[in-house]
């Protein structure tokens, strides 16, 4: 019976994070920033869990799969910003919006970024990411490959680069 009781609060506390959170990538016992911040937790493991996220995630991915190949961010980072998708899509990679540092130094290190890996890309009229668009767009959650692709087609269609090779993503050979 306590067991029973155990289970139905188990189940009861990852129903009332699924309810009150955005809509987070299926199966992920990662916590995202809405649940951190409501001070809710996931079940079972959810301070391993939050370091993982915060300590190895951005190398070994979500779900322990690592990305064969890192984007380059010189020289290119700066295309996504010329269309609002684009500019979405830089805070939501999940290494961004995850990140545990405040909206607005989340703002900072990207319009830092941008600003130095990346001037010659941006759009003759870009304004700086701001602490209230980075607080809102990181609540997203996103399935990265595809959205960067749909971004990169969106790019290409508004003619805002050439083609996808552009923004390809180069090849790394550890050892
Ligand atoms: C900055 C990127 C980065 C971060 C952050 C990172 N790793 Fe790694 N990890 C690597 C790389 C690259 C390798 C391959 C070995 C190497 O070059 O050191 C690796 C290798 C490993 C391996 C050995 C896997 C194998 O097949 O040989 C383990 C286990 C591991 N990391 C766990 C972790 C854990 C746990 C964390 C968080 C505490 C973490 N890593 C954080 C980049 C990272």
């Amino acid at each position: 019976m306590r067991q029973l009781a155990a289970a139905l609060a188990l189940a009861l506390a990852g129903s009332i994070v699924n309810a009150s959170g955005p809509p987070a990538s299926s199966g992920s016992n990662v916590p995202d920033v809405e649940t951190r911040s409501s001070g809710l937790q996931l079940v079972p493991m959810p301070r391993t869990a939050q370091l993982y996220a915060t300590n190895c995630q951005g190398c070994h991915g979500e779900f322990g799969s690592s990305a064969a190949e890192i984007p380059t961010l010189a020289g290119r980072v700066g295309y996504f910003t010329r269309i609002p998708e684009g500019r979405r899509y830089l805070v939501q990679v999940p290494n961004v919006a995850l990140n545990t540092n405040s909206d607005a130094d989340i703002a900072a290190v990207l319009n830092w970024l941008l600003a130095t890996y990346s001037r010659a890309q941006l759009p003759a009229d870009f304004k700086p990411y701001t602490a209230s668009e980075v607080g809102e767009l990181r609540r997203a959650r996103i399935d990265v490959a595809v959205s960067r692709r749909r971004v990169i087609d969106a790019l290409v269609a508004a003619g805002q680069i050439p083609s996808a090779d552009v923004l390809a993503l180069p090849h790394v050979v550890l050892y």
